[in-house]
């Protein structure tokens, strides 16, 4: 009885990590980790070095060219998970020199700041509380997001924008990863986030939809016209006072 449940349970215990979660990563280029999505979520690919997780999308077939699998996992004290898991302890409260914080400065997202989800890993760009608030910089068009600690080598993720559209066929998702966009360039506007490609005309290039679970979008089409349901437009803006507030 004791061997079932335990051999039971190490069943449980792979299937449940063989998953990526909502808005994990479940694919790409040299990818070696989870490659099924749990619960509703259909494996989505972004670009060929990032595929996500993402609720409601149709389940589809991962993604080619994995690389080869690592033997069946054992628990291992130091190891280092591939898959979701935190990329950095983060930057701390206080704004790290060079980095600012970025934000909604009107309702209904007044004072959310951008972060991702799981906190300083790779995943989805989102607005939340000021007490979780990421640290970002633009470099080379890139949005970088600083995720280790103070005083440690500086781990970085950058804003991969899709170039798949969802919402309304309007909108582009911007997940974190540790490979570099490819598609299109972020830059200042004033204090605002703009992002812009060649080929794709935007009437405000510094409109964005924050949607369900807080999820952040670039919005291809006009500011505060036909907006989508379970959307809301905003425009997000950098801020550089030493800690986040509320
Ligand atoms: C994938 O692995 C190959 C072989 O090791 C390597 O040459 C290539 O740069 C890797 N690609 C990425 C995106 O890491
Ligand atoms: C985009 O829309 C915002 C919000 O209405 C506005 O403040 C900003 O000036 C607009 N930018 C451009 C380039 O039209």
């Amino acid at each position: 009885m004791r061997c079932t449940t335990t051999a039971l349970l190490a069943t449980l215990a792979s299937t449940v990590s063989a998953q990526a979660g909502d808005w994990q990563q479940c694919g790409g280029m040299n990818w070696s980790g989870a490659t099924i999505c749990g619960g509703t979520a259909g494996c989505v690919k972004i670009n060929d070095y990032y595929s996500q997780c993402q609720p409601g999308a149709a389940p589809t077939v991962p993604q080619p060219t994995p690389a080869p699998q690592p033997e069946p996992q054992q628990p291992q004290p130091s190891e280092v998970p591939s898959s979701g898991a935190p990329a950095g302890s983060g930057p701390g409260k206080t704004l790290q020199t060079g980095y600012y914080w970025i934000r909604a400065v009107a309702a209904p997202n007044f004072h959310k700041y951008m972060q991702t989800k799981p906190l300083y890993a790779t995943g989805s760009a989102l607005l939340g509380d000021y007490t979780t608030a990421g640290q970002f910089q633009i470099v080379d068009g890139q949005l970088v997001q600083l995720v280790s600690a103070p005083g440690e080598p500086a781990k970085l993720l950058y804003g991969v924008v899709s170039e798949t559209r969802y919402i309304n066929d309007n909108s582009l998702s911007v997940t974190f990863s540790e490979t570099k966009n490819t598609y299109g360039k972020f830059a200042w506007q004033g204090d605002g986030l703009t992002w812009t490609v060649a080929g794709v005309t935007r009437p405000n290039a510094s409109a964005w939809y924050v949607c369900t679970g807080q999820k952040l979008y670039i919005n291809l089409g006009n500011y505060l016209y036909q907006t989508p349901a379970g959307c809301a437009d905003q425009t997000i803006h950098y801020y550089n006072d030493k800690t986040a507030n509320n």
